[in-house]
């Protein structure tokens, strides 16, 4: 695995190795790697003949200080990690080479950000956006792999690379699990082992939405239930739980065609914000 900090220098190598025919996929990460970011450096390397990664812990996608402080740094272990499961190229800039100056560029993702996450973290999309954007332009990617843990960074990421004619494919992969259910993430490592137990208890909330969803229950009636499982749980501050519509990320009413409908939620436990979702 060749590795680069430079935008230069990995423009270059990958220059030197791009023909007509070579299918480049990628795979951006703030690093803090699990076995979710794995699966898309698999998928990746089955359909693609170069497969790039890169971990860049993006400040500007950060509207909380504490959590930008917390979020785990682990480039020796992650470096082997994506080595191990066939990565050819890692990019790990430092913030001063992806950001010589505070950008002033701002993206407005419309209704797709004053939704869900983006009405809790003001500021979030844009961060990725500019982020992604750069990292397109410097990558150049075919393919661009991202989990469904984050379903409305994959919508913002698709308007992205519609609205700025990005040559790339979004592959939107699945979120993969713990046994007892709980979504890999990287802030998981920053749960107690108590919240680590109690955190599985997302994923059981979201089961139950499912089922009471296809069971023919109105959306307002299976949030309601909803928020009754997390009042008798007081070690979650549940911040919000929403049925969508998978793509556009608004609010339903009532359950979508096949595979569009999203349960969306996120919760405080102790010092993590965890988020997660079922689309079905
Ligand atoms: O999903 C992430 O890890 C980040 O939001 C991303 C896409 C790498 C942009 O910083």
């Amino acid at each position: 695995m060749h590795r680069f900090t430079t935008i230069h220098a990995i423009r270059q190598h990958l220059a030197s190795l791009r023909t007509a025919n070579t299918v480049l996929g990628f795979v951006p990460t703030m690093g803090a790697l699990h076995e979710g970011h794995l699966d898309l450096i698999r998928q990746a390397r089955q359909a693609c003949d170069l497969v790039v990664a890169s971990i860049f812990v993006n400040p500007i996608q950060f509207n909380n200080p504490d959590d930008l402080a917390r979020y785990p740094r682990t480039i020796e272990q992650d470096s082997e990690m994506l080595e191990r499961v066939g990565t050819d190229v890692l990019f790990f800039p430092t913030a001063a080479e992806i950001y010589p100056e505070a950008p002033q560029l701002r993206f407005d993702f419309g209704d797709l950000e004053t939704v869900l996450e983006g009405a809790f973290r003001p500021g979030h999309f844009n961060g990725v956006g500019v982020v992604v954007a750069k990292l397109f332009n410097i990558v150049q990617p075919d393919r661009a792999y991202f989990g469904q843990k984050d379903l409305q960074q994959v919508a913002v990421i698709r308007r992205l690379i519609r609205d700025l004619s990005f040559p790339v494919e979004l592959v939107r992969c699945d979120t993969v699990r713990e046994a007892d259910g709980l979504a890999m993430s990287s802030r998981n490592r920053n749960l107690t082992p108590t919240e680590r137990t109690q955190a599985t208890a997302m994923y059981q909330a979201l089961q139950l939405a499912q089922s009471r969803l296809s069971e023919g229950q109105s959306p307002a009636v299976v949030k309601g239930e909803i928020l009754t499982f997390f009042e008798a749980l007081p070690h979650f501050r549940l911040e919000y739980v929403e049925v969508v519509n998978a793509d556009t990320l608004q609010a339903v009413s009532e359950t979508q065609a096949p595979g569009q409908t999203a349960i969306c939620m996120a919760a405080h436990l102790g010092k993590v914000r965890l988020i997660d979702n079922l689309v079905f």
